[in-house]
């Protein structure tokens, strides 16, 4: 690790030399990428991990002595992202915030029992668009400098934070990029949070029912006032997943009543920290436990993608994939989203991207029934 991180230093220092000031680093052409793997050599990217051993993919105390909770640090990267920003301040995931999709796979497994396909859906459709291909890195929060110099524009590689990416609109609690920091957590959303859990859940606890209401809620308030929204694949499956994640990673695995306590809640949205004693989920939780309670919320209360042409004022794009669409959110993540930061790849980063786009597909397949799309061709 040390020796790769002073490779990186290295070749950001070299590159800085051999480029001139007022140009970024993100300006390389292809040319220039080739020489600068022809120099350094190329990343290794491990093949994705496997699913936990039978035995040892069960209910477990995670906030455990070997993983404790220290408070991230000035340098430390956190981003929009509860869980991930939970799992690095406990160890689970380098505790500065840049990963490789190999070390996230693993984290999200051993720390909260995602399942093996599940994990790898989210974390190859991140890292396809808010990570660095050719380092292998990936920031958790902001666009940093640690995930080494960029493949040239279009591509952003921004981290997790990025906005218009996996990032979007209608968090629950995080506002906007229209008002503010889209990252930061917001004590103001919280409360409402707590309100809707209040008022909708079992006994004040956020449990499907206060999913249904707070996540609605989350995209009626836009609508109304932020002129900029967008409310478009492939946002909506991630917005609408991440409302009802909570009630299952965030509860204790003991229990597993689907009842998240707002003590549990603020632990992880606000501490970024698990709970004492905190039990991750009894077996790993795929998508054949988590779809049906996405459509329940949503057959709650059903919508139309769309985006806001001034405040108020929402029009439907009825012919962009819908939430119960998967295959043709997949489709349009690998069609639009993908070429758009990565137009025409060629040599070692078309080699890479496509390596990362079967990592995503392999996983979008073991439990749906899409068919591989192909940006660049089927030829290596
Ligand atoms: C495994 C890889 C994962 C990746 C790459 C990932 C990434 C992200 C990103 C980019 C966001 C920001 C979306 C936005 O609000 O605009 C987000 C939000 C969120 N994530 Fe994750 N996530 C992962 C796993 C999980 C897991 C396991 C949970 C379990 C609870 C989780 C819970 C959430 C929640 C609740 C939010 C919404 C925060 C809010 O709306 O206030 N995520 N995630
Ligand atoms: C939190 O969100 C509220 C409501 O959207 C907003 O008024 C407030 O400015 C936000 N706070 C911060 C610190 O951004
Ligand atoms: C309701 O919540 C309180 C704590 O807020 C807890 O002590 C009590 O056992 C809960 N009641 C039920 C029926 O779950
Ligand atoms: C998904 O999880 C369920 C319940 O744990 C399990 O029976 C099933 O085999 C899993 N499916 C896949 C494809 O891993
Ligand atoms: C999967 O899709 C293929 C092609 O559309 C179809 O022939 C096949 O019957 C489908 N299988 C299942 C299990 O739905």
């Amino acid at each position: 690790m040390a020796r790769f991180t002073a490779f990186l230093i290295l070749s950001l220092v070299r590159l800085a030399v051999a480029i001139p000031a007022y140009e970024s680093l993100a300006g390389f052409d292809e040319r220039e990428i080739n020489e600068f793997v022809t120099r350094n050599g190329v990343a290794h990217i491990p093949n994705p991990p496997a699913p936990l051993p039978a035995g040892q993919d069960g209910l477990k105390l995670v906030n455990d002595p070997v993983h404790p909770f220290i408070a991230a640090g000035p340098t430390d990267i956190r981003g929009p992202c509860p869980a991930l920003n939970t799992l690095a301040s406990h160890g689970y995931l380098p505790r500065n915030g840049v990963a490789r999709p190999d070390q996230l796979v693993t984290g999200v497994m051993e720390g909260l029992n995602l399942g093996n396909d599940f994990a790898k859906f989210l974390v190859y459709q991140a890292f396809l668009m808010n990570g660095n291909p050719l380092t292998n890195l990936m920031s958790i929060g902001m666009k940093t400098p640690e995930t080494g110099p960029d493949p040239p524009k279009p591509a952003l590689v921004g981290g997790l934070s990025q906005h218009g990416t996996f990032e979007g609109d209608t968090s629950m609690t995080r506002v906007d990029a229209f008002f503010g920091d889209q990252a930061v957590f917001n004590e103001t959303l919280f409360q409402e949070f707590i309100a809707f859990s209040a008022k909708y859940g079992f006994n004040g606890t956020y449990d499907l029912n206060a999913v249904a209401e707070l996540r609605n809620q989350r995209l009626l308030d836009p609508i109304a006032t932020n002129p900029e929204l967008v409310f478009t694949s492939p946002r909506i499956l991630s917005a609408y997943s991440e409302a009802v994640f909570p009630t299952i990673f965030f509860v204790d695995g003991r229990l597993n009543n689907r009842q998240l306590t707002i003590d549990a809640a603020r632990h992880f949205f606000d501490f970024q920290m698990m709970p004492t004693d905190f039990h991750r989920q009894p077996a790993p939780v795929n998508f054949t436990l988590v779809n049906p309670l996405v459509n329940e919320i949503f057959n709650k209360h059903p919508f139309t993608p769309g985006v806001n042409h001034g405040k108020n004022n929402f029009v439907l794009m009825p012919n962009t994939p819908a939430l119960s669409d998967f295959c043709g959110i997949y489709e349009d993540i690998v069609l639009r989203v993908i070429p758009g930061q990565y137009p025409n790849p060629n040599g070692h980063l078309k080699k890479v991207i496509k390596k990362n786009l079967d990592f995503f597909f392999d996983a979008v397949s073991a439990e749906h029934n899409c068919t591989q799309v192909f940006p660049y061709g089927r030829d290596y």
